[in-house]
């Protein structure tokens, strides 16, 4: 079922998936506005758009309400709210990180799409809303939600902001709680602190915790085609979805594929030790995803598949903007 050309608005369109998203959306037709504070996300990764007439860049950080409303068009069909705080363990220094920029920043959102009555949200959350579970497999109604991070608790927040307003103010929402995403453009995560530790020492790799993380990553295609079908087929007013793929990869594995694309030899490696990288980390994390393949999705990468192609084409980036 392909949608009419449709007007949205996609916070931390500058970002990682962003940014893809972005790409995506045009690619089919549609108009995308993009809000930023480009904290994290950088105008290289959306500049090639900067002509394109069905696209608009608006640097804005989601903390000034303000902003938000004068900027809001009453005509966007649905936001795609991806800004946040994206990296777990800058949480655990600075605690206010994520607090604002995940849960002030989607409240400030959400009331200005309240006032500008622009009624539908997809969000990306992320399955650190689930804590540390083990290797019990989680599905979406799995509960209690004890998240272990601010990330976990400030997305877990989020989500129960969003709730809120669907029930209160008749909003429609799509909630996402993704595995690991990989691909070009990555703004931080193992693959490119990898890559950038070995860029600096070619002899030398510090890996954050025992190695044995265990997680499931999927390939950036794969997330949006997953994103694009779950907002077109979600009819319900919350619409929750896990994505992952059913295959895991160890972060020794992940840092062995580094080595070997690089061309690398006699690497000492470094743990620091523990079960998880960093406190916060969550080690194991198994998604159950019967319910985004009822939908008829199926990513064509599996976790290696997918980490492999990204520390390619993240190595081609690196020669092409090194030449
Ligand atoms: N990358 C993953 O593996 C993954 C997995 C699960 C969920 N997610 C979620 O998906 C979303 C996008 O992740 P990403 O990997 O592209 O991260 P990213 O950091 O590349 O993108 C987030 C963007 O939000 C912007 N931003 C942050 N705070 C802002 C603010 N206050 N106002 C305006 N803009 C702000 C940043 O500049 C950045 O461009 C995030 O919500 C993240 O938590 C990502």
């Amino acid at each position: 079922m392909e949608k009419a050309a449709m007007k949205f608005l996609i916070t931390g369109g500058a970002g990682f998936i962003g940014s893809h998203l972005t790409d995506f959306l045009l690619s089919c037709g549609h108009q995308v506005t993009v809000f930023d504070n480009l904290s994290w996300g950088k105008k290289e990764f959306i500049f090639h758009n900067l002509n394109n007439p069905r696209f608009k860049f608006v640097q804005l950080d989601l903390l000034a309400y303000k902003k938000i409303l004068e900027n809001l068009d009453s005509s966007t069909d649905t936001v795609f709210h991806l800004s946040a705080n994206s990296d777990i363990m800058r949480g655990m220094d600075d605690p206010d990180i994520d607090f604002d920029n995940t849960l002030v920043a989607t409240f400030n959102l959400l009331k200005a799409m309240k006032e500008k009555k622009v009624k539908k949200i997809f969000f990306t959350s992320g399955s650190g809303v689930y804590g540390n579970i083990g290797t019990k497999f989680a599905k979406e109604n799995y509960g209690p939600l004890l998240p272990v991070s601010l990330y976990g608790a400030t997305k877990l927040s989020a989500e129960a902001l969003i709730a809120s307003f669907v029930n209160l103010y008749d909003f429609q929402a799509w909630i996402v709680r993704p595995a690991n995403i990989v691909g070009t453009r990555a703004t931080h995560g193992v693959i490119l602190d990898f890559i950038r530790q070995l860029q600096k020492h070619s002899t030398r790799l510090r890996i954050l915790g025992d190695g044995k993380q265990y997680k499931s990553y999927l390939f950036i295609d794969d997330v949006l085609e997953a994103f694009y079908l779950i907002w077109q087929k979600g009819r319900e007013k919350i619409n929750l979805y896990n994505l992952s793929s059913e295959s895991f990869i160890e972060v020794d594995t992940i840092a062995k594929i580094v080595i070997s694309e690089m061309g690398l030899k006699k690497v000492k490696i470094i743990k620091t030790g523990g079960k998880g990288g960093w406190k916060g980390d969550v080690p194991i994390i198994k998604l159950d995803n019967t319910q985004i393949k009822r939908l008829g999705w199926k990513p064509k990468f599996n976790s290696d598949q997918a980490v492999r192609k990204t520390i390619k084409l993240l190595l081609i980036d690196a020669e092409t903007s090194s030449a």
